[in-house]
């Protein structure tokens, strides 16, 4: 059975949240906690389903991990070479960021590894990761470049000095992490920056990593020494509120400890360029990121061009971004973002149709889209019944799509919004936004 939204029509979003952990350095204390020397200790760890699939995964690899107990999570490091064959395959569940990851650090381990994913991720390219990852040695099968994914025992990786087709922080940390099994010192070079959270989680954990322009390198054979990880509040589904505070006439809300690392807020910068009233308070650090409280009160939105470098750098945000566009003065026009069409569902088709099926149309072109704002305080979606396709922030960014419409919205498909914002509708609420949910 799946769940759907049914969300009121207007209101405005008002008060304070501290939402979820940081998917991505979640994932991240996991797996470099597993690996590591000793025990990290976690806090602020997101329990969504994705994270979760991580933990269960590192388990079944034979760590324990105490908790999460009240966003407290507890690994206790193997070491380098301290993993174990799993009984049977690992499930990654909706994450292709658990996926890529984990592929970069089996390819370096004496035992084969299955991994398997749910309808989404079993649809996700996983060849841009084991194409080079075979170069460095690796013995790696997929299906036709899709999941399920075989890692078998090889003769030991080799570093390689390889540059990233993509701007993609997965399949850099992939390529890094395999480094540490490999002889030599690998080297990413990025076309563009992307985040940056296995560099610096990796240097907290004592490993050597150099970065030189475009380039990030570490030599094989560093060990890791645990270390504690306070996981900051993730800006991609802080988004969500940002956006539908900006959108929402007499919004004023605040957004608590929100990671606001360089490498992920394109959307920030975005927004801002087209007029929104967002304040970055008491900026400080926990643990190796930048945290923030971040204040954003509603304002008239005009369509921009979106320079095309500040896509990596918000590129979870795009969903959310389409709606503050349709909401702006103008055109706004998304250019190099072709990666959206290959995230859990195809971002540029499936936020086209939810927002046409809210009376919206958009111009989707192969790698971006055009939207002709209609600003004003005016609602500018109707009342109609909208697709997430397993999609969590598709469906976050419709519901939050209802602060400017004139009927209710609702949105199918919605389970998998606990993959990354357990926890989701009761936050909503709380900030005014009139939302429920149904199904099991
Ligand atoms: C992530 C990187 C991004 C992002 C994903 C999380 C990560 O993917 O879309 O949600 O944690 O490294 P790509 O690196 O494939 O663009």
């Amino acid at each position: 059975m799946s769940r759907s939204f049914r969300v009121g029509p207007g209101g405005r979003l008002v008060g304070r949240i501290r939402v979820p952990g940081d998917k991505s350095i979640s994932h991240r204390a996991v797996m470099l906690g597993a690996i590591a020397d000793g025990a990290t200790r976690v806090s602020g760890f997101l329990t969504g389903a994705d994270a979760i699939s991580t933990m269960n995964v590192f388990r079944a690899l034979g760590v324990r991990i105490e908790g999460p107990a009240g966003g407290r999570v507890i690994v206790h490091g193997v070491g380098l070479h301290g993993l174990r064959a799993a009984a049977g395959a690992l499930d990654c569940g909706n994450a292709g960021t658990a996926m890529r990851l984990l592929m970069g650090l089996l390819a370096g381990q004496r035992f084969e590894s299955t991994l398997v994913g749910d309808e989404s991720l079993s649809r996700r390219p996983m060849r841009r990761v084991a194409e080079p990852l075979q170069r460095m040695g690796a013995r790696i099968e997929t299906n036709d470049g899709c999941p399920p994914v075989r890692i078998l025992p090889g003769d030991g990786l080799h570093a390689i000095r390889y540059e990233l087709p993509m701007a993609s922080a997965q399949l850099k940390s992939a390529l890094l992490l395999a480094g540490l099994y490999a002889s030599g010192e690998t080297v990413v070079i990025e076309p563009a920056p992307t985040r940056d959270h296995t560099e610096r989680m990796l240097r907290a954990f004592g490993v050597e990593v150099r970065s030189a322009g475009p380039a990030v390198s570490l030599c094989g054979g560093q060990a890791l020494h645990g270390a504690p990880v306070d996981v900051p509040a993730d800006l991609s589904s802080a988004a969500f509120f940002l956006v539908g505070a900006a959108i929402a006439p007499g919004s004023d809300l605040t957004l608590e400890h929100v990671g606001i690392n360089p490498t992920r807020t394109g959307c920030l910068e975005i927004l801002r360029r087209m007029g929104a009233d967002i304040e970055i308070l008491a900026p400080r650090r926990a643990g190796g990121e930048p945290v923030a409280d971040l204040r954003v009160r509603s304002a008239a939105l005009r369509g921009i061009e979106i320079p095309p470098e500040l896509v990596p750098l918000a590129i979870d945000e795009f969903p959310a971004l389409f709606v503050a566009a349709c909401c702006a003065e103008g055109r706004t026009v998304v250019r190099g973002a072709g990666e959206l069409r290959v995230k859990e569902s195809d971002r540029i088709a499936t936020m086209a149709q939810g927002l046409a099926a809210l009376g919206f149309d958009t111009r989707p072109t192969d790698d971006g889209i055009v939207i002709d704002g209609r600003g004003g305080d005016d609602a500018v979606f109707r009342a109609g019944r909208a697709l997430a396709h397993h999609d969590h922030r598709i469906a976050m960014s419709l519901a939050i799509a209802a602060l400017r419409a004139s009927g209710a919205v609702e949105v199918d498909d919605t389970t998998n919004v606990a993959t990354s914002f357990p926890g989701f509708v009761e936050a909503a609420r709380g900030l005014g936004l009139d939302i429920e949910e149904h199904g099991e």
